[in-house]
């Protein structure tokens, strides 16, 4: 079955195709990084009207490069910004009416997830799966294709957001968590301490605004202090070390312990944050082949992998009617429609 999909929960706009969940075929990825590296961060408004302008362009791009026929069609209808959702859903939506397919709503999570699918063509459930993203980061059993239950994850800023406001706050530039992990390379990541937060009664549970507000007030403080020479006084890649050193302590010890405790084999590690080397090299040497890494390219938003989860929610027999809502935020446990 070859799925055409549309992601555009964020910023950027991603069209796909994909047969039977594990083969790629196309995979068109337009990042909006820099018309919003402007404001430091993502502009709703401008995020959904981008979505529009981009949309059949790379859907012909990606058409032209799968050249097959297309069977379903897919998109990305929760969680993310709700004008960029309704873009892509809407742009389904009236393919599918077009071309008389069936319509497939995808949690862009579970889709996360499936990118590990297209990487891994033998890798199946049951397994153990954390997401670490820019705007999600949560720890999910995933017990067969389409059955989910929640583990654990942060209670408050996505992995992600925290370096991104930590590198906003070291004049690193928007979004700035490679350039944050860059400069960390460079450091000592025992310099300075920041708190990793544990929550009384939830093992797998933790939390980034504590140690995002540790780094804002000691460079608020600098900055009152000595000004524009603010940054004479710190060790600034031992600073970003260890900063992302608090970041990781967390993710890899909850996510480690959870696979102990509750005995997968497989893990798998998705989402932008993946990118990070230190993150992958923590998790292989306490996983060992237990860690399943997707490859770049498939970590960061894109429409592949909400393609190929749109393969497995339809043999499920997951298909929506033209009247399926988007929605900001939507339980990964729960159906779509
Ligand atoms: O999944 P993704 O592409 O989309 C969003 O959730 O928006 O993730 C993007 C996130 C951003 O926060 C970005 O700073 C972060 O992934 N990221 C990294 C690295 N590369 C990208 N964070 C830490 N280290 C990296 N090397």
């Amino acid at each position: 079955m070859n799925i055409l999909a549309f992601e555009t929960s964020c910023d950027e706009t991603s069209v796909a195709v994909v047969r039977d969940g594990r083969e790629l075929l196309a995979n068109e990825v337009l990042s909006q990084n820099d018309l919003h590296a402007l404001y430091g961060g993502v502009v709703p408004e401008i995020a959904a009207r981008s979505h529009l302008e981009a949309i059949a362009r790379l859907t012909d791009k990606a058409l032209a490069a799968a050249g097959c026929g297309i069977d379903a069609v897919a998109a990305t209808a929760a969680p993310g910004l709700i004008g960029a959702l309704l873009v892509g859903l809407n742009f389904a939506k009236g393919y599918a009416l077009a071309k008389g397919l069936p319509l497939i709503p995808v949690h862009h999570m579970r889709g996360h997830v499936a990118a590990a699918y297209i990487a891994e063509p033998d890798l199946k459930p049951p397994l153990l799966a954390a997401v670490v993203s820019g705007g999600n980061t949560l720890f999910m059993e995933v017990l067969d294709y389409t059955t989910y239950r929640m583990v654990g994850g942060t209670r408050d800023d996505a992995a992600g957001e925290a370096f991104d406001k930590g590198a906003r706050l070291l004049g690193l530039g928007y979004p700035g968590g490679a350039a944050l992990s860059r400069l960390a390379a460079e450091g000592d990541d025992t310099r300075y301490k920041f708190p990793v937060a544990e929550m009384e009664g939830a093992p797998y549970d933790t939390s980034f605004s504590g140690v995002k507000t540790v780094l804002r007030n000691l460079v608020h403080h600098a900055k009152q202090l000595y000004g524009d020479d603010w940054a004479d006084g710190f060790d600034l890649p031992s600073l970003a070390a260890s900063y992302q050193k608090a970041i990781l302590d967390a993710l890899v010890d909850k996510l480690c312990a959870a696979a102990n405790a509750l005995g997968y084999d497989a893990v798998v590690l998705a989402g932008g944050v993946a990118a990070n080397r230190v993150l992958c090299a923590r998790l292989r040497e306490r996983l060992g082949n237990r860690i399943h890494i997707p490859p770049v390219y498939l970590c960061g938003d894109n429409a592949a992998m909400i393609a190929a989860q749109a393969y497995y929610e339809s043999l499920d027999g997951v298909f929506a009617p033209m009247s399926q809502n988007a929605y900001a935020t939507f339980d990964v446990e729960k159906a779509l429609c």
